[in-house]
C-alpha cells in the first residue's frame, strides 16, 4: 500500500477530502509549517500522525526542507501531497521527490500560475476557470497536469464565490487524482512521462461542472 504524507499550512479542507475519500493508499502523516493550522486538528481527529516544522526556526529554505525530508523518510513515504502548503520548496527537495509529489492549484494551468488566481480571472473576464492537480517540479506551477476541474464563471461571481466554487471542484478532483496514483491508473515513469491507463497522458483528464 502506498504511504502518503500531506503538507499543509491552513484550513486543510483538501486534506479532509482526502481523508474522507478512503483512498487505497494510507495517509501516514501530516506536516505543517504553522502550529495553528486547522488541518492539524483534522489529522489528529482522523488518527493521523502530525509534525509541526516551523520554517521561521530555520536559517534558510534548504535547512527547513532537509528537516521535512528526514521526517518523510522516517515515515517511509512514497507520495507527498501539497494541500495548501504555503512555502516555496528548494530545488534539492523538489528533485528528491520528483514524480512523487503533487499539488493542487486554483486555476486552469498553464493559465494563472502563482497567487490571486480568482481576482485575475475576474479582471480578465475569462469564461472558464477551475483547478489543476499537477506534479511538482522546480518551476512554479509548471509540472505535468494530471486532472482539472472546470467551471463556467457566472456573471454574478465575485472573488469569494469563485473561491468557494473552485474549492468544491478541488475536493472532487484531488482525491480522484491521488487514488489514480495509488492504484496505478496514473503512473510516473523514470523518464518523466506520465501514463494514464497505460497510455501516454497528453493532457489532463478534465471534469466539467456547469
Ligand atoms: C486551495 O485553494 C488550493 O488550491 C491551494 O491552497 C488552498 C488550500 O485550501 N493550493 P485548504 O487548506 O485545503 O482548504
Amino acid at each position: 500500500m502506498i504511504k502518503i504524507a500531506v503538507l499543509v499550512s491552513g484550513s486543510g479542507s483538501n486534506l479532509q477530502a482526502l481523508i474522507d475519500a478512503n483512498l487505497s493508499g494510507q495517509i501516514v502523516g501530516v506536516i505543517s509549517n504553522k502550529p495553528e493550522a486547522y488541518a492539524l486538528e483534522r489529522a489528529t481527529k482522523a488518527g493521523i500522525a502530525t509534525r509541526v516544522i516551523e520554517h521561521k526556526n530555520y536559517p534558510n529554505r534548504e535547512t527547513f526542507d532537509d528537516v521535512m525530508h528526514q521526517q518523510l523518510k522516517d515515515w517511509d513515504v512514497d507520495l507527498v501531497i501539497l494541500a495548501g502548503f504555503m512555502r516555496i520548496l528548494s530545488a534539492p527537495f523538489v528533485n528528491a521527490w520528483q514524480g512523487k509529489m503533487v499539488n493542487i492549484h486554483p486555476s486552469l494551468l498553464p493559465n494563472y500560475k502563482g497567487m490571486h488566481t480568482h481576482e485575475r480571472v475576474l479582471k480578465t473576464g475569462d469564461v472558464w476557470h477551475g483547478c489543476t492537480v499537477h506534479y511538482v517540479t522546480a518551476e512554479l506551477d509548471a509540472g505535468q497536469a494530471l486532472t482539472q476541474g472546470i467551471l463556467k464563471v457566472d456573471l454574478h461571481d465575485n472573488v469569494q464565490s469563485l473561491a468557494a466554487r473552485v474549492h468544491v471542484l478541488e475536493h472532487l478532483i484531488y482525491p480522484q487524482a491521488v487514488e489514480w496514483i495509488c492504484n496505478g491508473t496514473l503512473q510516473h515513469l523514470d523518464n518523466g512521462q506520465v501514463l494514464y491507463k497505460g497510455q501516454m497522458l497528453e493532457k489532463p483528464i478534465q471534469f466539467c461542472q456547469f
